[in-house]
């Protein structure tokens, strides 16, 4: 379903043949890289849409807007949050009707999974630029992943608990792929280590009432609760009741993946998360050359207020991705051209060093321990300690 860069040439050439040269010059210009991006820009996940594109912007507002000869051609379409319905027929009116060179976007794994089978069928690559549970990359060889697998940003929270004072938690988890991931994650790594599991809920993921379950976790006084729920309206409600409830009173630690803490949600959490360790591999106060740049060119294009969180940051490194492999393939964009060029890739992000691996498709990287605190009169997620170039599929 892709166009080669080479075939378009060639037809040209016979262009050239019969036209005039102004209409010949036009016929040789390369066909443009089609890139159809998939994210809930509605709806309670539309930060994600947001998110994601602002940092596929800031990328190509750095680094142009041609790559090894072809214009860059981004068509953005809104799939409403959990709709895999809704990524179907978007995936297949990009693939059929606009003839993308590959699909990106995918803010949630039930995107993923119901648009992987069609990125087989068509060749097509599928750049996942968050959605994060650990099978994403195996449903087809066509997909790579810039963002995580839960599994890999959970552990190291689990490591940190038990090597902290904490020996009883109860976790709490969204019910579905990324949720259970993360619940056995931490689960599996944190028994390892001597911890206890004193509880654990899955709670529906639209769920916004925690009241009862706060009240439980309260009543089985664990040293701290391990939770994950997709960022959004769900996240705010937990930690008003985990506040409301007095669990923070009662001594019960709030622990989560990156995702609890994200920059988008953080103000609106309250300075009562200050203290909050939670695990990620990117924070908009991550201490580099190459974020710093990121964080004020975002600024720049988007505001000095503007919230730059971990999905900004895989836009940014989706793009980089694309512009290294087609810059590889000499502009062809034959899928399983740029499928081999992704294969192994090595590059500098915002967030530190990254390598896509070459057998999983997933990303090797570094993940942060991070603690929120106030910087600068705002709540930032700052790192204090990491585990360096984690594997998403060990
Ligand atoms: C997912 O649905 O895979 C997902 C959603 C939000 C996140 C991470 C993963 O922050």
């Amino acid at each position: 379903m892709t166009y080669s860069f080479f075939k378009l040439a060639a037809a040209s050439t016979v262009a050239t043949a019969c036209f005039c040269t102004a209409a010949a010059q036009a016929a040789t210009a390369p066909a443009p890289l089609k890139i159809g991006v998939i994210l809930p820009f509605s709806g309670p996940y539309a930060p994600y849409g947001e998110q994601i594109s602002s940092g596929i912007k800031v990328y190509m507002k750095e680094h142009g807007d041609t790559v090894a000869g072809r214009k860059v051609q981004v068509i953005y379409k809104d799939d409403t949050g959990v709709a895999p319905e809704v990524d179907k027929r978007l995936a297949q009116e990009l693939l059929v009707n606009e003839k993308v060179d590959l699909l990106a976007g995918f803010g949630m794994t039930p995107s993923a999974l119901a648009v992987a089978p069609l990125a087989t069928k068509a060749k097509c690559p599928m750049v996942v630029m968050n959605a994060g549970s650990a099978v994403i990359p195996s449903r087809s060889p066509y997909i790579i992943r810039v963002s995580e697998s839960l599994p890999q940003v959970t552990r190291p929270a689990a490591k940190w608990a038990a090597k902290h004072g904490i020996k009883k938690v109860y976790t709490l988890v969204a019910d579905y792929a990324p949720g259970i991931d993360t619940e056995k994650a931490f689960t599996e790594t944190f028994e390892k280590l001597g911890g206890t599991i004193v509880g654990s809920v899955r709670v529906p993921v639209t769920n916004t009432d925690f009241a009862s379950y706060i009240q439980k976790i309260k009543d089985e006084k664990p040293d701290a609760v391990f939770m994950f729920l997709p960022p959004g309206p769900a996240t705010i409600s937990f930690v008003k009741s985990y506040h409301e409830r007095g669990l923070r009173k009662a001594g019960i630690k709030m622990l989560g993946t990156h995702d609890l803490t994200e920059e988008t949600l953080i103000d609106s959490l309250g300075n009562g998360v200050i203290g909050t360790i939670t695990s990620g591999y990117y924070s908009a106060a991550h201490d580099s050359d190459l974020n710093r740049k990121f964080v004020k060119e975002y600024k720049a294009m988007f505001g000095p207020d503007a919230k730059i969180n971990f999905m900004s940051a895989t836009g940014y490194d989706g793009m980089a991705a694309i512009y290294a492999a087609l810059t590889k393939t000499g502009g062809d964009s034959d899928g399983d051209k740029l499928m081999q060029a992704f294969k192994g890739m090595s590059f500098e992000s915002p967030r530190g060093p990254v390598t896509i691996d070459p057998v999983t498709r997933d990303m090797t990287q570094n993940i942060y321990m991070r603690e929120v605190k106030l910087v600068d009169g705002h709540l930032a997620n700052v790192e204090f300690d990491k585990e360096a170039n984690v594997k998403a599929q060990p």
